[in-house]
């Protein structure tokens, strides 16, 4: 089985997929942020907005900027447009609104939910956490330890960064309560079967949790389809505002204990588990991100009511074109050492590429692209463990290029053409 969420076609609809013949002029123009002679290569960072969101967030601000919950109109439309922009989240994640927890940022969500499965567990019980992930997905699980949870370690393979299901088999035993892992690691790039590893973490008893913000930018998510008990994306890296969201299967939502006021009842999905509720003008402009979405589908032929499969394919055709140039830059330049593989498969990895070049300080490589107008980043992007691990310099880290199907062909030749000229 391949790792994805699901699978893609490339190749065989209206001649766009396959030959990537993306509309960038209209992609661009919804995003008033790429309006600029920047090229944004940080978009693992964050993406900018689609202005199908600003413009919801605004109107939310403007004409509905009331507490939900009362009878009076205005109380009442505000009311809609939040559960209007959850609904969206629902459908986007094929799930149903009830197992959409919306908050500041998948790393409160991950702290809330280790806190809130705690009590079902039992002191010397287990959690399985990885040294590839971004640190969101670890240290809530590590913290635990505090409580009289044992923490074990899956870690990497340190020659292509991935992480073999056979080590994770070791690992599980019948305390094993829970195993955190990426969907995508956020320096290399490479997409993890998530199916094979869930179906072994079930078998073992366990729930999993999936950290697939570096993944849901660039594919259609299905977390229940690939077996996720829960799982988490950053809504800012996906074109919408500055909001997490954790997906979470009814039944273990349902068991996990709140953290809302006590007269919420344990029976109130996702109300239990948004304590202090949700931020209403960004939950609002959700709906915009689906409406982009749609946008994209209809303007390259797929339809009003586009499949959000097929925009999504749509999305991977262009971005595998560029991460297929640059990796074959990188690839085969003899001073660059590209972190994991160089293969730009698009069932196996997204265009988030991070390299460096031994002997040459990153910081100043990036400083370098500044000059150039091209917006890069250096670190250890918050997966700390893996870059201390590979024995790197923690402050230097490494060089991160992030694309977004909203990158043209262009900025990548700019960018190959400068660092040609700099290495
Ligand atoms: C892979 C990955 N996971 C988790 C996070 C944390 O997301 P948030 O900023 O929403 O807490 C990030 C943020 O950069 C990330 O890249």
């Amino acid at each position: 089985m391949l790792p994805r969420s699901r699978p893609l076609s490339f190749g065989n609809m209206a001649g766009h997929v396959g030959d990537s013949s993306l509309d960038l002029e209209f992609v661009r123009a919804q995003f008033p942020a790429l309006a600029t002679d920047w090229a944004l290569m940080d978009n693992a960072g964050g993406s900018v907005p689609c202005r199908q969101v600003i413009d919801r967030v605004a109107r939310h601000m403007r004409e509905l900027p009331v507490q939900l919950g009362a009878s009076y109109d205005l109380s009442v439309r505000a009311r809609e447009a939040v559960d209007a922009g959850r609904q969206a989240m629902a459908e986007l994640f094929g799930a149903s609104r009830e197992e959409i927890v919306l908050a500041a940022s998948a790393t409160v969500l991950t702290q809330a939910l280790a806190r809130s499965l705690r009590p079902l567990w039992q002191e010397g019980d287990e959690v399985i956490v990885t040294n590839l992930d971004h640190e969101s997905n670890i240290g809530p699980w590590r913290r635990l330890e505090e409580s009289g949870i044992r923490v074990r370690e899956w870690r990497c393979r340190e020659d292509d960064l991935s992480l073999d299901p056979a080590d994770l088999e070791v690992l599980l035993n019948d305390r094993t309560r829970l195993v955190a892992f990426t969907h995508c690691s956020n320096i290399a790039g490479s997409i993890l079967d998530v199916p094979k590893i869930t179906a072994t973490v079930r078998a073992a008893g366990a729930l999993s949790c999936v950290d697939g913000v570096a993944f849901a930018p660039h594919r259609r998510v299905d977390p229940a389809g690939l077996g996720a008990d829960f799982y988490l994306a950053s809504l800012y890296k996906t074109y919408g505002p500055h909001l997490g969201l954790l997906y979470g299967r009814r039944e273990v939502l349902a068991a996990a204990r709140g953290e809302n006021h006590f007269f919420v009842s344990e029976s109130a999905l996702p109300l239990k588990h948004e304590a202090g509720n949700v931020n209403y003008e960004l939950c609002a402009s959700l709906a915009g991100i689906v409406e982009y979405l749609r946008l994209l589908g209809s303007r390259h032929g797929l339809g009003e009511q586009a499949c959000l499969d097929s925009c999504f394919e749509l999305i991977a055709a262009q971005e595998s074109r560029l991460a297929a140039r640059l990796l074959g830059f990188l690839g085969e330049h003899p001073r660059v050492r590209v972190l994991g593989m160089v293969n730009a498969d698009p069932e196996k990895r997204v265009p988030t590429i991070s390299f460096l070049v031994p002997g040459m300080s990153s910081r100043q490589l990036v400083t370098q692209l500044d000059e150039h107008k091209i917006a890069m980043r250096h670190g250890h992007f918050y997966a700390y463990r893996l870059v201390k691990d590979l024995g790197l310099d923690l402050e230097d880290g490494v060089l991160r290029v992030s694309l977004l199907h909203y990158n043209t062909e262009q900025e990548v030749e700019r960018l190959i053409e400068v660092l040609d000229g700099l290495l």
